[in-house]
């Protein structure tokens, strides 16, 4: 875990970047800083690695200041996606990945095993590896720079904007690859990026900075629903309704699948080609990763009142307008109800 605690750093030139900044980040999640330019996120990522070190306050890693910490253990098990992308120009892509594994001494079967996982993992042809980084595009470079970063499976990753300079397609394929990663490996991850909507879908909790402070710290959800004050709505913008919708899976609103949708439901199902034994679902459905916003798109293009949510070819829900209605207004009455 990291926890800043009354954190200030003012730079020699008298720049105070950040004051007074605390929050942590639980082990094995993402926390997302996210504000506009200049409001000292590259300085609080440098602050976890000991780029910098504070003026005032602790940055704790698992509960040890890090000042106390072996600096170049603390870099190894650190790993860092730098905002310019930052790759050794006199290096190969292979080379360039394998810096901390070669680093910590892994046997050259390893590392040359790792390397092309990390290429085919970050969708870079595996001829890329020869080639040097002024060959590459600027997309490209930064995926280098991510794979870098994951090489020795460093316990905490530090990414200053590592989807930054990517097409909108790549970077939504690169941010799915990324959750993926994520469930799979166990590691604390410092995620900036000036885009909130990639904070929403990437943070597990979501640090708001106004110039040097962070003004609202929380889930994806719980800024959606109620924004702090005045500057993290504006941040958030006018469609906090539809940004709701896009990180609510449809399995927090879906129904039971009975009552007046049973009959469409069973048109259906096909008990004769099911592998299991039991029916399975051959209809147009959705699935339970689905946002409740896929749900509502789907509901709008399509002649059904209501879609069935289907697990491994079994309905376990459905989700109509009313589904959806419900779930979002009890929320608006709750909070009316609060204040
Ligand atoms: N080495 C430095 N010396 C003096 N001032 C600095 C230094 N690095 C950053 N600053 C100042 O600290 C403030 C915060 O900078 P920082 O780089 O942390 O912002 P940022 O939120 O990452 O911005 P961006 O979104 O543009 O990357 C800015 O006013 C910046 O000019
Ligand atoms: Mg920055």
């Amino acid at each position: 875990m990291i926890e800043f605690e009354n954190v200030t750093k003012t730079y020699p030139d008298g720049t105070t970047a950040i004051e007074n900044v605390s929050f942590s980040v639980e082990a094995g999640t993402t926390t997302v800083l996210v504000g506009p330019s200049g409001c000292g996120k590259t300085t609080t990522m440098k602050l976890v690695n000991r780029l910098e070190d504070p003026t005032d306050g602790t940055v704790s890693v698992d509960g040890t200041d890090n000042r106390e910490l072996d600096e170049i253990d603390l870099r190894r098990n650190t790993g860092y996606v730098i905002q310019e992308i930052g790759l050794f120009d006199h290096r190969t892509v292979g080379e360039n990945i394998a810096t901390v594994p070669k680093l910590v001494g892994w046997d050259d079967e390893r590392i040359d095993e790792r390397v092309r996982e990390l290429l085919d993992l970050m969708d870079l042809s595996r001829g890329f590896r020869d080639q040097y980084p002024s060959e590459l595009s600027g997309g490209q470079r930064q995926r280098v720079g991510v794979a870098r970063a994951l090489a020795a499976d460093p316990d905490v990753l530090l990414m200053d904007e590592p989807f930054g300079a990517l097409d909108p397609i790549t970077r939504d394929r690169l941010q799915n690859e990324f959750l993926d990663i994520q469930e799979r490996i166990n590691t604390t991850i410092l995620f900036v990026t000036h885009d909130i909507d990639e904070a929403l879908k990437m943070g597990d909790r979501i640090a708001i900075f106004d110039v040097g402070e962070v003004v609202q710290y929380d889930t994806p959800q719980a800024i959606l629903d109620d924004p702090k004050n005045e500057f993290v709505a504006d941040f958030i913008g006018e469609d906090r309704s539809f940004k709701r919708l896009d990180i609510t899976p449809v399995t927090e609103v879906m129904g039971p699948p009975d009552g007046e949708y049973a009959a469409a439901i069973d048109g259906n199902t096909d008990a004769t080609t099911a592998t299991d034994g039991g029916s399975s679902y051959d209809g147009e459905a959705l699935s339970p990763d689905d946002s409740v916003k896929a749900a509502l798109d789907r509901l709008l293009r399509s002649d059904a009142p209501a879609l069935p949510v289907v697990e491994n070819g079994e309905v376990i829900g459905v989700v109509a307008d009313e589904h959806i209605r419900a779930s979002f207004g009890r929320r608006s009455d709750a909070r009316q109800g609060a204040t």
